[in-house]
């Protein structure tokens, strides 16, 4: 065996007793301070070392301190467990290491797959084309809203790509209090402006207000203003909260507006039983984000964009240099004409083998039961008298509050904000933490599928045991 043979054979070995071994340790662990050293400050090498010594590192020095959401006792943001067959594929994507850019190879051609796949999943309608792959829901977005802004102002007669934004009137954006900052930042970005984005207020159960919708577009239309896009949420990051989707694209329709919604983590919710009705709409979206690395566990990183019309992206990203190919592509052309991105990575070798290894109903099974699990802990918070459930548990996030009958709100408050790191630091769940209606909640988001109600109980006492720590 050659030097390469022997170090693959202990990296495959390292990554799956890595995996093994993870439910055993602790969720989280501060890193030593001699390792931070080591992580932060080694110099730059100046001969080469052997395989063996790099692999050695990362066994001593990298793998003692995951972030913690390959434990089933991580509840943070929005992280999952990276599923077994993206691992298992990831390195041999990295082996062929094509650029998916475009061109006849395995990794443009699986992406149609993946793509189309994803689309079926949720029960979006596909195109051939309609659709990429991308880092995460932040790129994702980033591409609907330019391919957005685009077709508004060729709507006026002018191309954005050649005149930008100079001489029109204001672009607005709608999201809801709820919906996630990527897409603040892609106004941003795109040079929209933030003052043109409108936050949307939302119910009592953290939806967007729809009446509140009409009535900011209808103001903003009145003053002069083109409202551009309306991003609704399936799924947010703090409640998981399904926004009106149908009624937002009526909306959006009579206003001429384009209807994006942000489905990065809560899309597959839809599989979820009786949950169907709750997503209807979700087919009329102009643009859908549904980020395979959250709930479906798609080993970091893996977003996806899809399209009603492959036109529009075509139109706002083509761009074709001799030096890249001066023969006719096929009729959909590069991925890279869809996209910012040129070089792109083989993503839908991880996409397509986390989805080819659970199937369908692996995924309904993993959906349903971390589903399942979020109403159960909420039952168990309304059960007890020192927590308070702060919105109904939809999909798998669980938004509450620990509230011992014994402090006053003031009080309870900062404790609720210190909580999350605190609990990090014990070591036996981990979770985070938000702000609901102006006050400081905890959440807890159910992705993992080996978690258990008795994890569940451990999150409740770890909390208890925490508060003790920081009241004391
Ligand atoms: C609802 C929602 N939208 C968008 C994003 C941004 O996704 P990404 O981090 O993949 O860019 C997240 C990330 O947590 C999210 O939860």
């Amino acid at each position: 065996m050659n030097d390469l043979q022997h170090a693959g054979r202990s990296a495959a070995d390292l990554a799956v007793d890595h995996l093994a071994a993870i439910a055993d340790g602790p969720v989280w662990r501060p890193v030593a301070e001699a390792d931070r050293s080591w992580l932060t400050e080694q110099p730059l090498p100046t001969s080469g070392r052997p395989l063996a010594d790099l692999l050695h590192d990362v066994r001593e020095r990298m793998l003692p301190y995951p972030m913690g959401n390959g434990h089933p006792r991580f509840f943070g943001w929005v992280n999952s467990p990276p599923s077994p067959a993206g691992v298992l594929v990831a390195p041999l994507a990295a082996a062929m290491n094509p650029s998916c850019a475009g061109g006849e190879h395995a990794g443009t051609l699986l992406e149609r797959t993946a793509v189309r796949w994803l689309a079926e999943l949720v029960g979006f309608p596909h195109r051939p084309g309609a659709g990429l792959l991308t880092s995460g829901a932040s790129m994702a977005t980033v591409i609907a809203l330019a391919t957005a802004r685009q077709r508004a102002i060729r709507q006026q007669g002018d191309d954005v790509r050649e005149t930008g934004l100079y001489g029109h009137s204001p672009l607005t954006v709608y999201v809801s209090a709820e919906g996630h900052s990527c897409v603040r930042k892609a106004a941003e970005l795109l040079g929209l402006g933030s003052r043109y984005l409108r936050t949307v207020p939302v119910d009592s159960t953290y939806r967007m207000d729809t009446d509140e919708l009409r009535r900011l577009i209808t103001a903003d239309s009145a003053a002069g203003m083109r409202p551009l896009f309306v991003a609704a949420s399936a799924g947010t990051v703090n409640t998981g909260a399904v926004d009106p989707l149908e009624d937002i694209a009526g909306i959006a329709r009579e206003h001429g507006s384009w209807f994006h919604i942000d489905g990065a983590y809560g899309a597959l919710g839809v599989l979820a039983d009786g949950a169907g009705p709750r997503y209807a709409g979700l087919e009329q979206a102009d643009s859908l984000a549904l980020d395979p690395h959250k709930w479906l566990g798609v080993p970091v990183d893996a977003g996806c964009v899809l399209f009603r019309d492959p036109a529009g992206p075509r139109d706002t990203f083509s761009l074709v240099p001799p030096y890249l190919r001066d023969d006719e592509a096929d009729q959909l052309g590069w991925f890279s004409e869809y996209g910012p991105e040129q070089t792109r990575s083989f993503r839908a070798m991880r996409v397509w083998a986390t989805i080819g290894h659970l199937g369908r109903e692996g995924i309904v099974r993993l959906v349903q039961h971390t589903t399942n699990l979020a109403h159960t802990l909420a039952a168990m918070i309304e059960a007890s008298d020192d927590f308070h459930l702060l919105a109904p548990a939809v999909n798998s996030v669980v938004a509450f509050r620990h509230q011992p009958t014994t402090l006053d709100p003031a009080t309870a408050d900062s404790l609720n904000q210190a909580l999350p790191t605190a609990v990090q630091r014990r070591g036996n769940a981990f979770l985070t933490g938000t702000r609901l209606s102006g006050t400081a909640a905890l959440r807890a988001c159910i992705l993992h599928p080996h978690t258990t109600e008795a994890d569940l109980g451990v999150l409740l006492d770890e909390i208890r045991a925490a508060a003790g720590e920081i009241t004391a």
